[in-house]
């Protein structure tokens, strides 16, 4: 049996969940759960560390296949670290957040991740999330699932989940800046963020993130 049968693959533009809904699949299911937004997060971070510029397509490749990355996810939720630094935390500012477009269209840093994002696929179920996961990573998965959700509902729970962290937010600011990061993924050369023609469209505006786990828990047992 192909490794393809045992993949759920799951794209989506920023704020429809995607994480949080992948993450508890993975759980409910006994599937690993790969993060692939976190590894660019991660090649990104080590680039800004090691004072590369983000212009330079050459350095960033290769930065990225030096790169020692580990991710593990335990109780206490997701570690990453990138050569032994606990990044976790670091890959998750704004600042990374605006910067990873220009390292996320380099095609030799795709490349190297989506081979590392294939073997870890290989070795066990997993649940993977991104945006060219049904379309690049695992074109052969058996269950593609493609999120989606208004911009104006994605912002408004993003702009919760950082006051929630006690940040303050600009409605209209945020609004922009996911408006802006949806162009960028759909439009650059290389992956850019569609669904699958075999992916099941599921709009997250109007459900909550447990009916989101149902739907697409049955979607998985129907298709696996
Ligand atoms: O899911 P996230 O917000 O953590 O992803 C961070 C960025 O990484 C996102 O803006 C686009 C990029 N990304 C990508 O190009 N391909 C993926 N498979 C996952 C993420």
């Amino acid at each position: 049996m192909s490794s393809a049968t045992k993949i759920i693959a799951i794209d989506g533009p920023v704020g429809t969940g995607k994480s949080t809904v992948a993450k508890e699949v993975a759980r409910r299911m006994g599937f690993a759960f790969l993060d692939t937004g976190a590894m660019y997060r991660a090649a990104t971070w080590r680039a800004l560390h090691l004072g590369l510029s983000l212009d330079d397509a050459p350095a960033l490749a290769e930065s990225t296949r030096a790169m020692k990355l580990e991710i593990c996810e335990n109780e206490n939720g997701q570690q990453v670290l990138v050569d032994g630094h606990d990044v976790t935390d670091a890959i998750r500012t704004p600042e990374i957040t605006k910067l990873i477009y220009k390292l996320d269209q380099e095609p030799a840093v795709r490349r190297h991740l989506v081979a590392l994002q294939q073997s870890f696929g290989e070795m066990q179920p997993t649940v993977a999330e991104g945006r060219d996961i049904g379309t690049v990573v695992f074109p052969k998965a058996k269950c593609k699932i493609y999120l989606d959700a208004s911009v104006d509902v994605r912002a408004e729970r993003r702009a919760l989940q950082m006051e929630e962290k006690g940040m303050t937010v600009d409605r209209d600011q945020l609004k922009a800046d996911i408006a802006d990061r949806d162009h960028k993924s759909m439009t650059r050369a290389d992956s850019p963020l569609r669904q699958a023609e075999d992916a099941i469209l599921v709009d997250t505006s109007h459900l909550t993130i447990e009916e989101v786990v149902e739907r697409l828990l049955s979607l998985a047992r129907e298709r696996l």
